[in-house]
């Protein structure tokens, strides 16, 4: 069977104030479970909860092993990976992969990001690229719907199996750039993985020596996220390599990454209002997400395509299209803190 990383770690920033670092999205539930439950339940479907590990930190570690109590299951506490900090995704993965390797010996491993929405019958398609580990490090591709910065794109050439071989994987493109891999016909790149330990290493090692150096040197996890080096799996690993495959993912994906994706998802009235945890007061006004957790009479006039999110400390409201930015309201925060 298939074993699986799961990788709540990120903060989540482009969801504030919704999403704080105490409490990532990953975790809010906006229906009975959180993106994060219905990760682990995904999971379930390729691997065993001993065969699950979570790579995380302290302060989410008890949100991590209480909602999976809440559907029914409990996570062995050597499956719970606690990072010193986070380094964003190629370590924490890179730890997931030695620790499996520890446990299991040589694994086929699936890698999931914690905070997407996927059909469940996705991991029918994930489970049909095992055979693909042994020579591809393998990602799955869904047809992108407009040139969104914000992720991986690939670029196929032949067919290898059920899938294709990779010729090009550009990380976060600018606009242009985005918009001339889509008229390529290329595929966005989901977040999710299936490695082969072996190949993995050897990959890691290859492109990012002093990652894999790192974890070699039996040090402690503590020593090892002192020294190692802050990057992604997109840029150390899948753009560098040349053994890249790449499966289509048909079924219905989205990554709930800012405001406006959550607006896509959310039920709406008939001029396209998604309303939240209130129930405002509008006079010509359409296209919004409104957000309001405070009790308070939200009134909205002329407001369109608008995201308005009210918490007890904090209030943002930005044109639905700037939602990406939100992140640099975080980064400009933690400057003034
Ligand atoms: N444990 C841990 N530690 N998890 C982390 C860390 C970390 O330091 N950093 C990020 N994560 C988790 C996030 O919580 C999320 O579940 C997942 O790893 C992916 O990280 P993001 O920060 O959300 O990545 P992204 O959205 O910018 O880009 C990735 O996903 C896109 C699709 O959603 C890339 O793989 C893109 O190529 C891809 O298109
Ligand atoms: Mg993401």
């Amino acid at each position: 069977r298939i074993k699986s990383i799961i990788l709540a770690g990120g903060s989540g920033t482009r969801l504030w104030p919704l999403s704080r670092e105490m409490y990532p999205k990953q975790f809010l539930k906006f229906g009975s479970t959180s993106l994060f439950q219905e990760t682990v339940l995904r999971c379930l479907e390729v691997s065993d909860i001993s065969e699950i590990f979570v790579v995380t930190n302290e302060a989410q570690k008890f949100f991590v092993i209480g909602q999976i109590k809440e559907i029914g299951y409990s996570i062995p506490a050597e499956n719970v990976l606690i990072e010193p900090e986070g380094k964003n995704t190629l370590p924490a993965i890179f730890f997931g992969m030695k620790e499996i390797e520890k446990k299991f010996g040589k694994s086929i491993v699936g890698v999931f990001s914690s905070d997407h929405v996927l059909d469940i019958a996705a991991m029918k398609t994930i489970s049909s690229a095992e055979k693909l580990t042994s020579d591809y490090l393998v990602t799955f591709g869904v047809v992108p719907v407009f040139p969104h910065t914000g992720y991986g794109y690939i670029k196929i050439s032949e067919v290898c199996g059920p899938g294709y071989r990779v010729s090009d994987f550009r990380e976060k493109p600018d606009l242009e750039t985005a918009e001339k891999y889509i008229q390529e016909g290329c595929l966005w790149n989901s977040g999710m993985f299936l490695f082969e330990t072996g190949l993995f290493f050897e990959e890691v090692k290859k492109h990012t020596p002093s990652v894999f150096a790192c974890f070699e040197n039996g040090k402690d996890i503590n020593e090892i996220y002192a020294e190692v080096e802050r990057i992604s799996i997109d840029y150390g690993i899948m753009e560098k390599s040349d053994r890249v495959a790449v499966v289509k993912l048909d079924q219905k994906w989205s990554d709930l990454g800012n405001f406006e994706a959550i607006y896509d998802e959310f039920e709406k009235d008939s001029v396209g209002n998604a309303i939240h945890e209130c129930d405002p007061l509008m006079l010509n006004s359409a296209g919004n997400l409104v957000y309001s957790k405070c009790g308070k009479i939200v009134s909205l006039i002329d407001v369109k395509d608008m995201v308005i999110v009210d918490t007890s400390d904090a209030l943002l409201i930005c044109p639905k299209s700037s939602s990406q930015k939100v992140k640099e309201i975080v980064t400009e925060l933690k400057v003034r803190k």
